[in-house]
């Protein structure tokens, strides 16, 4: 019987998710229930809604994946869930969910890094080729990891200031846009003109660091100059401008870091990886690399639990099992 049945969860910010994957790159079930509509007003996550949240849906998103897979708990090899990094109180949720099915049902239980999930998404696509190099762009990070192997994440470069994601929501709320910003702004950029310059933070020439908070600023600036003055800049012209400058300091930073180490592959990952003028232009940037580009279909892009079982069938084969001492860990290292 060569066939594995990994039960995935994840409840690491605003959606409750189960997937039920097999053999680690095809999903049988993937359910996820979105709290956004109940964050919306606050202008973002409110911790204390969100775990209550997670604690109504959890039962209900886990018979919904088992309705969807039609398998039974008897086909399920092992549990794996997201340990961090994360909202505490959200990911309690699910860690101890995990806990109590994997000793109910007498199942191995597995922790995931929830970046770790994100990169695997891009393994229902192909399989890796190492060393492999990873963009990580969602609400929390922005970084530029190196894959060696199954496992291994070496960080060559990182934000020093905001996330992209973050960035992106920051400037969707300044002009006015529902959270989570990011979709609306890459919305009205679609339709906008590149007609401001904002800055690039390039810092030092031989540096993968990325920083957004010196863009973040010049774009409240160029809004606050326009209202002083009575002119009216077009909000699409602003997020076309916006996220010239973020895309065009991701996809060269990624290019250069790809060159210099070499690598067989380049994923990307994480919410921002569903950005539209990204994706074009990631794929643009590696056409005449001979590098492969993989970026998630944007269902696999924001967070899922397709992705956790899939970075859990990896830590499955390797052997790795948590112990009942899994907790929730919302400072989580990579
Ligand atoms: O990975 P994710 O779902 O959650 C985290 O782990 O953080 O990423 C969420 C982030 C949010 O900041 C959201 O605004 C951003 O991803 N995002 C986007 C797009 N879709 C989601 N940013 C830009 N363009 C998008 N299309
Ligand atoms: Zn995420």
């Amino acid at each position: 019987e060569n066939e594995k049945y990994i039960l995935g969860i994840e409840t690491s910010c605003d959606e409750t998710a189960v997937a039920i994957v097999k053999n680690g790159r095809e999903i049988i079930s993937n359910v996820v229930a979105s709290q956004i509509d109940s964050h919306k007003r606050f202008g973002g996550v409110v911790p204390e809604i969100a775990s209550r949240h997670h604690v109504e849906q959890i039962t209900v998103v886990l018979e919904e994946a088992f309705n969807e897979a039609k398998v039974t708990w008897d086909d399920i090899d092992a549990i794996a869930v997201t340990e961090g990094p994360g909202l505490v109180g959200a990911l309690l949720i699910g860690v101890n969910a995990a806990k109590a099915l994997a000793f109910a049902k007498n199942k191995p239980l597995i922790g995931v890094h929830h970046i770790a999930g994100h990169i695997y998404a891009n393994r229902y696509q192909s399989e890796f080729k190492f060393p492999l190099l990873a963009l990580i762009v969602s609400g929390g990070h922005t970084e530029l990891v190196l894959m060696k192997e199954h496992g291994s994440y070496e960080l060559i470069g990182e934000t020093r200031d905001d996330a992209a994601g973050e960035a992106y929501d920051k400037v969707a709320r300044m002009l006015g846009l529902p959270y989570p910003g990011g979709p609306h702004v890459d919305k009205l950029a679609a339709v906008g003109e590149e007609s401001i310059n904002f800055p690039r933070a390039w810092l030092e020439d031989d540096s993968f660091d990325f920083s957004f908070s010196g863009l973040k600023s010049s774009v409240i600036n160029t809004i606050h100059n326009a209202e002083q003055r009575g002119e009216e800049i077009k909000k699409e012209d602003i997020a076309a401008s916006f996220q010239a400058s973020v895309v065009d300091v991701l996809t060269t930073k990624t290019r250069k870091a790809a060159q210099k180490y070499q690598v067989k592959q380049v994923i990307v990952a994480g919410g921002v990886a569903a950005n539209q003028g990204l994706r074009k232009a990631l794929d643009e940037k590696f056409a005449d690399s001979g590098i492969p580009l993989l970026i998630p279909p944007l269902k696999l892009c924001t967070d899922n639990a397709a992705m956790i079982a899939a970075a859990g069938f990896i830590s499955y084969e390797r052997g790795l099992r948590a112990g009942w001492d899994l907790n929730a860990n919302p400072s989580l290292i990579l």
